[in-house]
């Protein structure tokens, strides 16, 4: 498969073109960034991190029949994935209370709710995504009743088997972030990444926190953070 043209520069990552109608290359890049972009930095080789710890992932679920857009790892930053009609929406799993939630509800982080907590928030970083509901998500033309339900769904499986997987390895999945996309028979399928960028993840030995609140909360050792998340993971599923 030969990468073309790049269709797409976001800030965190490339997509090109391939010479297959139904494939992309996804490049993971070293900028990391929060706050809509208002704190920026490059970290050395996070590129390779995100995708190493992204691909082990994705094919991990891809192996437990969890239809995701990721096909194999290209190189070492890149990945080659399914062509799919992005929603625009975003899922956030939530294990525990922290972040945006405990600041919203004015609730202490690290509170473990009897329920897992599924928000459903709108694509649109301009509005900085806002939060809304399934009414929201039918009437503005995004998404079924039934096709919301079916991503809960497939939401919930995505969350157990994380939580499954980082048990073994210590760590708490305290939240994450995903986007699903529709294949071309419109089933929908998980079109992200999953990676310390875009989940909460802390050791469950010392409460440290593995995730990209490192690079937010100025804690130091990003890097060597995503390393050994990496390395836990590759130990976990070699
Ligand atoms: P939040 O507590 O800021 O709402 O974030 C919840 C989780 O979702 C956290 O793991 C970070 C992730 N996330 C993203 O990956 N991208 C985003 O744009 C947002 C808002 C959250």
């Amino acid at each position: 498969m030969n990468q073309l043209e790049l269709l797409y520069e976001g800030r965190s990552k490339q997509i090109y073109k391939t010479d297959s109608d139904d494939r992309v290359i996804v490049r993971f890049k070293d900028d990391i960034s929060a706050f809509y972009n208002i704190k920026r930095a490059i970290i050395e080789n996070k590129g390779r991190l995100t995708c190493d710890i992204s691909s082990m992932i994705l094919g991990y679920l891809n192996s437990k029949g969890i239809s995701t857009h990721f096909v194999e790892r290209v190189g070492d930053d890149g990945q080659l994935c399914r062509v799919v009609d992005h929603v625009p929406v975003e899922v956030i799993v939530r294990n525990v209370v922290a972040g945006s939630m405990a600041k919203r509800l004015g609730l202490d982080e690290g509170i473990v709710p009897e329920n897992t907590i599924f928000d459903l928030c709108l694509r649109r970083s301009d509005l900085g995504d806002p939060l809304i509901n399934d009414h929201h998500a039918v009437a503005l033309g995004l998404l079924s009743y039934e096709e919301l339900a079916k991503m809960y769904e497939m939401s919930a499986s995505i969350n157990n088997y994380l939580v499954e997987l980082f048990e073994s390895v210590g760590i708490t999945v305290v939240d994450f972030k995903i986007e699903f996309g529709r294949a071309a028979d419109g089933s929908l399928v998980l079109a992200d990444e999953l990676s310390p960028d875009t989940c909460r993840l802390w050791d469950k030995a010392t409460g440290e926190r593995m995730d990209k609140d490192r690079f937010r909360r100025d804690l130091g050792r990003v890097r060597e953070t995503y390393e050994e998340v990496a390395e836990r993971l590759r130990n976990a599923l070699k």
